[in-house]
């Protein structure tokens, strides 16, 4: 196995660190051969705040997916919170020489143009990301390579990271025996993890539901146009059933996942739990109830999304036709539906697709992020690789691929009894209908 065909993405959160190391095939795709999760350790909110411990902690995920793999890495693409993150969308023009075709100096010209901007010295750009071309004001060109025209005009979002959390991150994952090949913001990367070929042509908007932060990335026609994020996440909802609960967090993390819901009308209306505080009394409270506390949070989590989407782009159910949940706190039951009813747009879960290998261990929402550097790597400008979508068309072919989030509307039965396991994974292996309508959209939307 040669070192140049093995990819590694590091994804270091605020709950979890996780190592995905992927061997890219001739043709582009790739197959992903070992991960490694461990509970992340010294991170704050993305940010460093010990960085002993967060070197120890990503040094345990690497060796954990190094051992899956039999592979050891030498260096790997690190997933950057929003919140260490500035976005602009920058101008550029190019003037080309009468008679002459546009080619790619010149388009290079336009977007070191566009880069040209003064920014803070303690920024450092992290992604130069063109979108679309304009040829003599006719908008919307994605390739102007060939064209004829007077005048090219691109915009460019230019994505910087603080430079003192970047270090710190960079100096940890070097003390775990890392090279960085780049740092990519984590909501480009689970937007490139788990955007459909469709949704290619759409605006899309991808919230990444992290533990202590939510990442927002606005997507148009697959490119990144605005980023965000918002310093709240699936923590704060576990630290408000402590809080009310009077139990510790981790029992409190224990009641979320298993007997939580974002809408009091999706939890199980005939369960009741008994809660013992940490003062040794104990009181019932039921689902229904359970549900209330939690749904606020999120509540304040969608309108938080909704204030920065309105105020930068405009109201978001006209500026999007859609919007991806990707992070460990979207699989809180009821999340999608109370996005829905919050967006009034199609919201749908995101997991990683067009990959392949050890496709079970990286399926869920979780790992959109780690598995999106390994496609960031593989693709230009930040966009999704095309071989993404060919090897999707496999996947879809042989095994049946990840399904579209179950329907909403009708609760999710839970199980009265704590033992039972609430989560609603056995429709993963049904085909569904209109298997062949999906690969079929599949090459009418790409490009
Ligand atoms: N099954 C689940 N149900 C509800 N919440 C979950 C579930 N699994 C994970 N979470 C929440 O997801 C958050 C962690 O998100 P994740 O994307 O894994 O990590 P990070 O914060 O490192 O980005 C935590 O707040 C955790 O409570
Ligand atoms: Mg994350």
């Amino acid at each position: 196995m040669k070192d140049n065909t093995i990819v590694v993405g590091l994804d270091i959160g605020t709950t979890k660190i996780t190592t995905v190391i992927g061997e890219v095939a001739p043709n582009g795709s790739v197959d992903i051969i070992g991960e490694g999760s461990v509970p992340s350790e010294g991170m704050k909110r993305g940010s460093v705040v010990n960085l002993e411990r967060a070197t120890h902690a990503i040094r345990q995920s690497v060796q954990a997916a190094e051992r899956v793999s039999g592979v050891r890495v030498e260096s790997a693409y690190v997933s950057v919170g929003g919140n260490h993150a500035k976005a602009i969308t920058s101008h550029g023009l190019a003037a080309i020489r009468r008679n002459q075709e546009i080619a790619q100096p010149d388009v290079d010209r336009a977007i070191e143009n566009a880069r040209a901007v003064p920014l803070d010295p303690n920024l450092e750009i992290l992604h130069t990301l063109p979108q679309e071309y304009v040829v003599d004001r006719q908008e919307g060109i994605k390739s102007p390579v060939g064209m004829h025209g007077v005048r090219l005009e691109v915009d460019v979002h230019i994505v910087a990271g603080t430079a003192g959390p970047l270090l710190n991150l960079r100096r940890c994952v070097q003390e775990a025996g890392l090279r960085v090949d780049g740092f990519v913001l984590h909501a480009l990367a689970s937007g490139l993890a788990t955007l459909e070929a469709a949704e290619q042509t759409q605006t899309v908007v991808v919230v990444d539901m992290g533990g202590g932060t939510t990442d927002i990335g606005v997507f148009k026609r697959g490119n990144l146009a605005h980023s965000a994020c918002i310093p709240i996440g699936g923590e704060h909802v576990t630290a408000d059933l402590a809080q009310i609960l009077k139990i510790p967090m981790e029992e409190a993390e224990n009641v979320k996942r298993r007997y939580g819901a974002a809408l009091p009308e999706l939890a199980d209306q005939d369960l009741t739990l008994e809660i013992t505080t940490a003062s040794g009394s104990t009181h019932a409270i039921s689902a229904f109830e359970l549900s209330r506390i939690i749904k606020p949070r999120l509540a304040e989590i969608f309108s938080m999304i909704r204030d920065e989407i309105d105020h930068t782009l405009g109201p978001v159910e006209l500026v999007a036709q859609g919007m991806v949940l990707t992070g460990g706190a979207a699989m809180l039951r009821g999340t999608v539906e109370l996005a829905r009813d919050r967006f009034r747009l199609p919201v749908r879960i995101g997991r990683p697709r067009g990959i392949g290998g050890l496709t079970d261990i990286v399926n869920g929402p979780q790992h959109a992020a780690s598995v999106g550097l390994l496609l960031y790597s593989l693709g230009e400008d930040g966009r999704v690789p095309p071989a993404v979508f060919r090897e999707r068309a496999e996947d879809l072919m042989v095994p049946p691929p990840a399904p579209e989030d179950p329907a909403p509307a009708k609760p999710a039965p839970v199980a009265a009894s704590s033992a039972k396991p609430t989560s609603q994974k056995s429709a993963q292996k049904s085909d569904g209908p209109g298997l062949m309508d999906r690969i079929r959209g599949l090459f009418k939307d790409w490009m």
